[in-house]
């Protein structure tokens, strides 16, 4: 198995010409829509995402912050895409009811359960530029989404009937903060499912695979290849 943590950290802004800096007047969404492309997602062509190219000069977006978080949510990962195609193929799961996205990057899984025909789709991110990525793509796919900007993981189970969790565990620390809300959703009657192409840090002694896909995944075929991704549920001990 490859090592997938270091290959999702190394995600950075892209090369190019170095960055302005960034004023208190960014406009993110203004940004996105004009330096990235709107493009189908391999395997789920009815969805749109703003997306990533060459040109795009991401770099741009952290300013002369060190600390700027890495723009995840301008690649495809195979743990969104895994879990937003299977909720397309057995969009019972989540039809009338209510979801929350953890970790919702682009939006694409958010996106996939309101056009699977979820009651309400919440969905959150800790990256002020995922949340303005997410609100433009889920305007371009007609679909309503609450987008929150904020860490839930320490707090209590939302009120909601199911939790999704597309690509979380790239990072052992995150991991363990995710799993550990994820059980206390799960212990409060919440049902939860999880995508994700076997990175290192994915808990599988807690999980139970219920399908798996061959998706794209920025982080461990660049290439357009494609991964082993599964959507798990979690187990009962
Ligand atoms: C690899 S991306 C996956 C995005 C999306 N779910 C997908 O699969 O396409 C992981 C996302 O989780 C977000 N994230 C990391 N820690 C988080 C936290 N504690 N709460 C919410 N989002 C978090 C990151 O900002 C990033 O957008």
């Amino acid at each position: 198995m490859h090592d997938k943590t270091e290959r999702m950290t190394s995600v950075s802004a892209e090369d190019g010409p170095q960055p302005q800096r960034r004023t208190s007047s960014f406009d993110a969404s203004a940004f996105i829509a004009r330096n990235l492309r709107l493009l189908p997602v391999p395997g789920l062509e009815d969805i749109q995402l703003y997306t990533a190219h060459s040109g795009s000069r991401l770099s741009r977006l952290g300013g002369a912050n060190p600390e700027a978080p890495a723009p995840y949510w301008a690649y495809g990962w195979g743990g969104g895409a895994v879990l937003a195609r299977y909720i397309a193929e057995n969009p019972h799961l989540v039809r009338g009811r209510r979801v929350l996205d953890l970790g919702t990057g682009s939006g694409l899984v958010a996106i996939a359960a309101a056009k699977a025909g979820a009651t309400s789709v919440v969905a959150t991110d800790i990256d002020g530029n995922a949340i303005a990525a997410a609100r433009l793509n889920a305007s371009a796919n007609g679909v309503a989404i609450d987008l929150i900007h904020a860490d839930l993981l320490d707090g209590p189970p939302p009120a909601v009937d199911i939790v999704l969790a597309g690509d979380l565990f790239y990072d052992e620390a995150l991991a363990k903060r995710a799993l550990a809300f994820l059980e206390t959703c799960r212990a409060g009657g919440i049902d939860v499912l999880i995508g994700d192409p076997y990175r290192v840090p994915l808990p599988t002694q807690r999980l139970h695979c219920i399908a798996e896909y061959s998706v794209s995944d920025f982080g461990l075929c660049s290439d357009g290849g494609e991964v082993r991704a599964g959507v798990f549920s979690l187990a009962s001990f």
